[in-house]
């Protein structure tokens, strides 16, 4: 049977293509069921499950492929290259707090692309048969392929470094910076031509493709430097889109159909995702993608310190006193309950209001945290029942008839300067909190969000502010209740 296995290639390979097939469908199960909380988590496991017959079934085809002596090295070497990439990356997640999510995803962003980018120069180096008989088209695969995989590199190296505040989250605006980056495509695409017509292992077919790749690593810099300001969760998303298109391009170099399709399921996800943000932010992708967005120099128009006047401020007792007179609340959490780890006692306090007969509700906007679905998987985490947990569009009419809004860490995403005209955030819908009785903020500070605007919902009449940090806030709410 391990004869047949490890030297009959028909069976082999029939095998492999039915567990790729396999993995392939789980893979889009997985997609579809993480689109719903409720069955998200029966998607994570169809996900690990694909995933697990994905890699039997590549290391199987590896070493079927290598027979005689060379399959005890090929095994050694992938299990080598396992475990030092499963140890790296369980001591990153599990190291990982919530808040860092963003930056861990983009940093494994830039692998694909560098995986990409390897295999490219590899499969030039040392084409296998199959994809060496495709000739020109294979060439065109391998020059797509690490043009998409370098320009993910870079521009997920500089989003983890955004996103993380290691450098400023100022758009970079270069003159002529639109011109910049199509003249980096055009060239490219010239370099394709020459790369495709020479002859190949030519000195000029390398220079082709060498000078291609600096070329889109740098794009792949200049691209995401340029988008700052609100625009960053697209940013995550659409190197998403990215690395799925890379490792698309990747499955082609390697001839691996499993590779093609995941690829193309991330690439493609990856892009409905951004479309999804943009229409959230009221953006234009294209307007996004050319970046810019935020440099008018938001601090100085809208910025911090900048008083609006006097606000009100509360203690949690008195707090306490209104949620226990109060008929229906809302909670609308942002980035500060991430911070703060709050989320356990906001089910807490949930919970025990519900308890008292209040009608509590979340009021969750697109963009609210750091991660798409951010507010979502916290809430899940502390297990905050389902049903009351409201998207933006579903809750927005309410707000009048809303006797307390709870604001737990949460700024641009209730920021009612979005509706003024000439201010960086205008056009972003937000949820209309200031519209119901009245409105608590919790928060540490004045200090503004991430989108460094003002927040004049802090100076109206009928918010007041509970300063401090939220987890503590709300467990003092608790405590007086
Ligand atoms: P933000 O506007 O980021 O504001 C968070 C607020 O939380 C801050 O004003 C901060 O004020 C407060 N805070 C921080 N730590 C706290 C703590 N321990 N306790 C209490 N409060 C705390 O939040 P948001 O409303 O969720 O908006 C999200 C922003 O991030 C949007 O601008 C969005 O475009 C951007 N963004 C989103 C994503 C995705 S995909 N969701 C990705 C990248 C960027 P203090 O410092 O005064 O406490």
């Amino acid at each position: 049977m391990t004869d047949m296995l490890f030297f009959d290639g028909g069976l082999l390979t029939r095998a492999t293509t039915l567990a790729y097939l396999a993995a392939g469908l789980l893979f889009i199960l997985a997609l579809a069921s993480l689109s719903k909380h409720e069955t998200a988590k029966r998607g994570n496991t169809f996900g690990a499950v694909g995933m697990l017959i994905a890699l039997v079934a590549t290391i199987a085809l590896a070493l079927g492929s290598e027979p005689g002596q060379g399959v005890l090295v090929t095994f050694l070497l992938i299990a080598l290259a396992m475990g030092i990439g499963g140890a790296i990356g369980t001591v990153m997640a599990k190291r990982v707090e919530m808040t860092g999510m963003p930056e861990l995803i983009a940093m494994l962003h830039s692998f694909v692309g560098l995986a990409a980018v390897l295999v490219g120069f590899n499969s030039y180096l040392a084409p296998d048969a199959t994809a060496h008989a495709l000739g020109t088209f294979h060439l065109g695969e391998i020059f797509l392929g690490i043009f998409i995989g370098a320009v993910t590199f870079t521009g997920s190296i500089v989003a983890y470094l955004k996103l993380s505040a290691k450098i400023s989250g100022k758009p970079l605006t270069l003159p002529a910076r639109n011109w910049l980056n199509l003249a980096a495509l055009l060239v490219s695409l010239a370099l394709m031509v020459v790369f495709m017509l020479t002859e190949e292992g030519s000195l000029l077919s390398w220079a082709a493709l060498l000078a291609m790749t600096v070329i889109a690593l740098l794009l792949g810099l200049h691209l995401v430097a340029a988008i700052g300001g609100g625009d960053m969760p697209v940013v995550v998303s659409m190197l998403n889109s990215y690395s799925g298109w890379a490792a698309a391009a990747a499955g082609f170099m390697l001839n691996n159909d499993l590779l093609i399709i995941t690829g193309a399921l991330v690439g493609s996800s990856g892009a409905y995702l951004s479309w999804i943000m943009c229409k959230a932010m009221n953006r234009a992708f294209i307007s996004v993608i050319l970046g810019g967005f935020g440099s008018d120099s938001s601090a100085s128009a809208a910025g911090e310190g900048e008083e609006e006047g006097t606000i009100d401020e509360v203690d949690a007792a008195a707090v306490a006193a209104l949620l226990s007179d109060a008929r229906r609340v809302v909670i609308t959490p942002g980035y500060g309950m991430a911070v703060a780890q709050a989320q356990y006692p906001v089910a807490t306090l949930t919970e025990k209001l519900r308890e008292k007969g209040v009608e509590v509700q979340f009021g969750i906007h697109p963009v609210a945290g750091r991660l798409p679905g951010h507010m979502n998987v916290l809430l899940a985490e502390a297990k905050v029942p389902y049903d009351i947990v409201l998207e933006m569009d579903e809750i927005n009419d309410d707000f009048p008839e809303v006797d307390v809004v709870l604001v737990i860490g949460a700024n641009d995403t209730v920021n009612p300067a979005a509706e003024e005209p000439g201010s960086p955030i205008a056009g972003m819908p937000v949820l209309t909190v200031w519209e119901a009785g009245k409105v608590i903020v919790f928060k540490r500070s004045m200090a503004t969000g991430y989108a460094g605007v003002q927040n004049p919902l802090f100076f109206k009449e009928n918010t007041s502010m509970l300063f401090g940090d939220a987890k503590g806030s709300v467990e003092a709410i608790i405590q007086a209740l």
